[in-house]
């Protein structure tokens, strides 16, 4: 087992550190595929993205980079409560993009099967080849990440944001919606997304210690607006599923309307902050934040955050809608070190499973 962690103590560090290869792979392993998926989903207009758990908020991130790019704006729906709800909406005329590390999880599948048999057409992304979803499903894209051991997803996230990104790049393109040399720049810039996550993997040791300074914490607060809302999601169920501490992820917005009573002296809030239209706002969060005490912990490319908060991680400059992929992975880090300093074994988290394949 020591060989396969490739010298790594877990599998679920391995897996972060090998992002960087998984996102060219993906790249690559999509280049010549996506642009057939891309005019297929162009045909729809009622598009729903269906997936489970960390799959779920890469559906998420998709439909912003669907509206923002493409102006299609998918219903996005955690496939248990999809199942139930949207039965008698789903026809001939629905595009269900089902996203799925393992292919695998019973609600997602139940979802697809719904949908074929409402006479929809099924996409899915995928990582695990050839399992079920891929069956289930008109079309499969593969997310190429190799084989994921850690319960908590980590590079099977960060694939499955880079095929949706390539995928609303096409879309747009085909349909005409953004700008040619804007839509150029951001595939360019994807390419570069590799090296920049293997930029941020060099805070490692800088975000160990922000750990240890962190872990006998009880709550923490993940905050971000726009595109980052999924990523404040993610980072937030990471520490959870590993690490055993409540956390909440939440858009920035909604701070005022309730978490903000439970801000006191020395809780943590984590804020994902790129530069980007709504960058001003979540400054103006933070501030709020820290007013009541809250210890501010923030990710950006602006160093005005460096004066806000008590803790920031420098990230590389990179397009907003890029952020997503490269973001995450401080997040997972902190989780990482969190789980490891309380004791807990990363790779397999109490009560969870890798795949959830009963409802
Ligand atoms: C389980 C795993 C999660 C995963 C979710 C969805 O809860 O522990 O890491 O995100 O299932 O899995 P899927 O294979 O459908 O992406």
């Amino acid at each position: 087992e020591m060989a396969e962690k490739a010298g790594f103590p877990h599998f679920m560090l391995k897996e972060i550190y090998e992002q960087p290869r998984a996102i060219k792979d993906a790249i690559h392993g999509n280049a010549d595929v996506i642009n057939a998926v891309a005019r297929e989903i162009a045909k729809y207009d009622k598009i729903f993205i269906v997936a489970m758990g960390t799959s779920y908020h890469a559906g998420m991130v998709g439909r912003y980079l669907f509206q923002r790019l493409a102006k299609k704006v998918p219903i996005v729906e955690d496939a248990s409560e999809f199942r139930y709800e949207f039965e008698d909406i789903i026809d001939e005329d629905t595009l269900v993009i089902a996203i799925t590390q393992s292919g695998e999880t019973a609600d997602t599948l139940a979802a697809m099967k719904l949908a074929k048999k409402k006479g929809a057409k099924v996409l899915a992304i995928v990582n695990v080849v050839g399992s079920m979803a891929t069956r289930i499903a008109d079309l499969t894209l593969y997310t190429h990440a190799g084989p994921e051991i850690g319960v908590a997803a980590t590079k099977t996230y960060t694939t499955q944001l880079t095929v949706l990104t390539m995928l609303a790049i096409e879309l747009a393109r085909i349909l005409g919606t953004a700008d040619e040399d804007y839509l150029d720049e951001l595939e360019a810039g994807l390419k570069a997304v590799p090296n920049l996550v293997e930029e941020v993997l060099k805070h490692d040791g800088g975000i160990k210690e922000l750990a240890e300074s962190l872990v006998d914490k009880r709550d923490f607060f993940y905050i971000g607006r726009g595109v980052s809302v999924p990523t404040a999601l993610e980072g937030a169920l990471k520490l959870k599923e590993i690490s055993y501490i409540h956390a909440e992820g939440l858009s920035a917005g909604e701070l005022k309307h309730g978490p903000l009573a439970l801000l006191e002296d020395g809780v943590p809030v984590v804020a994902v902050a790129p530069s980007g239209k709504t960058f001003d706002k979540i400054v103006g969060n933070i501030e709020e934040s820290r007013a009541r005490g809250a210890f501010i912990i923030s990710l950006g490319d602006s160093e005005e955050l460096g004066r806000v908060s008590n803790a920031f991680i420098r990230m590389p400059d990179m397009d907003e809608l890029l952020s997503p992929i490269v973001y995450v992975v401080p997040l997972q880090l902190i989780a990482y070190h969190m789980a490891v300093l309380r004791g807990n074994d990363p790779d397999k988290p109490r009560n969870l499973a890798k795949s959830v394949t009963v409802e």
